[in-house]
C-alpha cells in the first residue's frame, strides 16, 4: 500500500492535518488504535482560540462549531472572594470559543468520511521504519491482518504516549521537561452555567475552574494531588472542595447537578528539539505538553498541522524543501511561547505547597496586579486568545 502522507493518531492534530491536505488534493492514510467511540468520548480540552475556529471554518469542518459553539468574549480571575473579568475583545479584539475537544474530533471524523479517504481506527502494533529514506514505512496490524503502508512522509500524530517520538534515534532529540507537584480533578456535572464565562479561582485550599460545555452542562476542575486517588473523592466532597475554592463574597456560586463523568490529569510541560527527524515530522502532544491552566494544548496541535500541511503543500507544489525544514523552527518559536504563558498561569494559580506562605502572597499580589493593570491584563488576554500563527 501507498500513500503521500502517513498520519500516526487520529487525534485533533492527525484529523485536522488530513482534512486539510486533502484539500490540497494531497492524499493520506489517518491510523488509530483505539475506537471510534472512545476517541469521540474522550473529554478534554474545551476552549478554542480564534484562530483554531478560524482554521476549522476555513476548512470547511466549523459549521456546527459555529452554530453550536460558545462566543466568550472574556474570562474572570478570582481571588480573596472576588471576581475580576479579564474583557479579551475589549483588550485585544478577539474572543475564545468554547467548544468541547470531543466535539472538534466528531466532526473532523465525519468530515474525514465524507472524503472517503481511508481513516483506519483499532490498529494494533503501530511501528515506523526508514524514517531516514526517501519511502518511510509504517507497519501495523488490522482486521488480523500485516499492513505495511510505504509514504512520501510520516506525521506523527500520536499524543505524548505514542510511538512515533521514541521511534527517533537515541541522541538526535532534546528534552525540556517540567512536571507540577500537583493535578486537577475534573468533572463534567448536569447542571446549568452558573456564570456566562469562565472563571479562574485561586483559593487557599488551591486553585479551581468553572468551565461549561452547553447551556446545560458545565465543567469544573480542582486542583489536587499529583498522586490523588480519585477512590477517595465521592460526588458530595468534589461538589464541597469546589463550592469552597469557588463561592464568591457576592454570593455567586457554581449550579451542582449530577457528575456525569470524572478524571484526574496530571500536569507537565514538555518540549522536545527538534520537531523533525528526516521524514517524520511530529505535531501535537507527541512533540509538546503544556499544562492546562492557559488551555492551549489542543491549539498547539492545530497550529503545528497547519504549518505541516503549508510546508508538505508547498513540497509537492515545487518541489523544494525550504519550508518543511523550517517547519521545526517555525513550530517551536510559537511552542515555546505558549510553554512560557502556561507556566505562567499555573504558577500564578496553584498552591505551590512547600510550607512557605511567601508565594501564596506573591501570587495574591500578581493577581491584584494583573486585574488593575491594563498592560498587565493586555498581555494575559494576548496569549490567551492566541498569538499569531505567523
Ligand atoms: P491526542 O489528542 O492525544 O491524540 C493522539 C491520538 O493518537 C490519540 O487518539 C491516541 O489514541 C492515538 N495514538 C496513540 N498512540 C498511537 C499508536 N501507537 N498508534 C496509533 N494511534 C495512536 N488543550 C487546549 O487547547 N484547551 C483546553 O482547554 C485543554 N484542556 C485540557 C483538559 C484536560 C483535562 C486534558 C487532559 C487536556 C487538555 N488540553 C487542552 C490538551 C489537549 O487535550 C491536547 O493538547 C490535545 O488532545 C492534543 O491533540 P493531539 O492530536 O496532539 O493528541
Ligand atoms: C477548560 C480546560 C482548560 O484547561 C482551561 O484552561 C479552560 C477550560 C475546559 O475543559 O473547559
Amino acid at each position: 500500500m501507498r500513500t503521500q502522507v502517513g498520519i500516526v493518531g487520529a487525534g485533533p492534530a492527525g484529523l485536522m492535518l488530513a482534512q486539510i491536505l486533502h484539500l490540497h488534493g494531497i492524499d493520506s492514510v489517518v491510523l488509530e488504535c483505539r475506537s471510534r467511540e472512545y476517541v469521540i468520548e474522550r473529554v478534554r480540552a474545551g476552549v478554542l482560540e480564534q484562530g483554531t475556529v478560524d482554521l476549522m471554518i476555513q476548512s470547511g469542518v466549523g459549521e456546527r462549531l459555529a452554530r453550536e459553539g460558545m462566543r466568550h468574549e472574556g474570562v474572570h480571575l478570582a481571588f480573596l472572594g472576588a471576581r475580576h473579568r479579564v474583557d479579551f475583545v475589549g483588550l485585544t479584539g478577539k474572543a475564545i470559543t468554547v467548544y468541547g475537544q470531543n466535539e472538534v474530533v466528531k466532526d473532523l471524523i465525519d468530515a474525514r468520511r465524507a472524503t472517503g479517504r481511508p481513516l483506519h481506527f483499532e490498529v494494533e502494533g503501530v511501528s515506523v521504519h526508514a524514517l531516514d529514506s526517501n519511502t518511510p514505512r509504517i507497519r501495523y496490524q488490522s482486521g488480523g491482518q500485516e499492513h505495511e503502508l510505504v509514504c512520501d512522509f510520516i506525521a506523527g500524530c500520536d499524543g505524548f504516549h505514542g510511538i512515533c517520538r521514541p521511534s527517533i534515534p537515541a541522541g538526535v532529540l532534546t528534552a525540556y521537561e517540567r512536571v507540577y507537584p500537583f493535578a486537577w480533578l475534573g468533572i463534567l456535572a448536569q447542571a446549568a452555567p452558573a456564570s456566562e464565562e469562565l472563571v479562574y479561582a485561586l483559593h487557599e485550599r488551591g486553585f479551581a475552574l468553572f468551565s461549561m460545555r452547553s447551556p446545560r452542562v458545565t465543567r469544573l476542575y480542582l486542583q489536587c494531588a499529583a498522586d490523588e486517588d480519585l477512590e477517595k473523592w465521592p460526588d458530595e466532597r468534589i461538589w464541597e472542595e469546589l463550592i469552597t475554592r469557588l463561592a464568591m463574597r457576592d454570593g455567586w456560586k457554581p449550579n451542582v447537578g449530577p457528575v456525569l463523568q470524572k478524571g484526574i490529569t496530571g500536569m507537565r510541560s514538555f518540549v522536545v528539539e527538534p520537531m523533525q527527524y528526516y521524514r517524520l515530522f511530529l505535531a501535537g502532544d507527541a512533540a509538546h505538553i503544556v499544562p492546562p491552566t492557559g488551555a492551549k494544548g489542543l491549539n498547539l496541535a492545530v497550529s503545528d498541522v497547519l504549518l505541516l500541511s503549508r510546508g508538505l503543500a508547498h513540497s509537492y507544489q515545487s518541489g523544494r524543501r525550504d519550508l518543511l525544514d523550517r517547519y521545526s523552527a517555525d513550530c517551536l518559536r510559537r511552542v515555546w511561547k505558549a510553554q512560557r504563558f502556561s507556566w505562567w498561569m499555573t504558577s500564578m494559580l496553584h498552591r505551590q505547597d512547600d510550607g512557605n506562605p511567601f508565594d501564596y502572597r506573591r501570587q495574591l499580589a500578581e493577581l491584584d496586579y494583573i486585574t488593575s493593570s491594563r498592560a498587565a491584563m493586555t498581555s494575559l488576554a494576548e496569549n490567551y486568545v492566541g498569538l499569531p500563527i505567523d
